[in-house]
């Protein structure tokens, strides 16, 4: 159905945890997606991270949303860093959680 994953960082950066998220899109828009990044969070948290990282395609709004909605925030933006098999560029949105 779905999957979230989550890491921390090395040395300096171990308090700083990645994390990722993604459902089978025929379970879209019924509150899975919700539910492993809510795991996935607690799970971080109970690991001993202090902050949350992540990057997202600004043309992915159903994420954004999501993690909006789950307290991140944009922290900064990495222009034309991702490109299509298209060959059209989208800027990738850096955005984090403090707990
Ligand atoms: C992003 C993704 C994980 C969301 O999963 P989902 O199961 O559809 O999400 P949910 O049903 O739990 O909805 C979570 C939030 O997404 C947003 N959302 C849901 N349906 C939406 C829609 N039709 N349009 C815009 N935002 C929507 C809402 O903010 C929603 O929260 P709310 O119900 O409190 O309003 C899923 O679309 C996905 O796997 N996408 C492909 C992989 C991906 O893009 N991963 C993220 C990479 S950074």
């Amino acid at each position: 159905m779905g999957t979230s994953t989550t890491f921390g960082g090395d040395r300096i950066m171990s308090h700083v945890f990645t994390m990722g998220v993604s459902v089978r899109r025929n379970c879209w828009g019924r509150g899975v997606g919700r539910a492993l990044f809510q795991t996935a969070m607690d799970r971080a948290r109970s690991l001993g991270a202090e902050k949350l990282e992540l990057g997202v395609c600004d043309h992915n709004e159903r994420a954004i949303r999501m993690y909006e909605r789950a307290g991140f925030v944009r922290e900064g933006v990495r222009r034309r860093a991702l490109k299509t098999y298209k060959g059209e560029y989208h800027d990738d949105i850096m955005m984090a959680y403090f707990y």
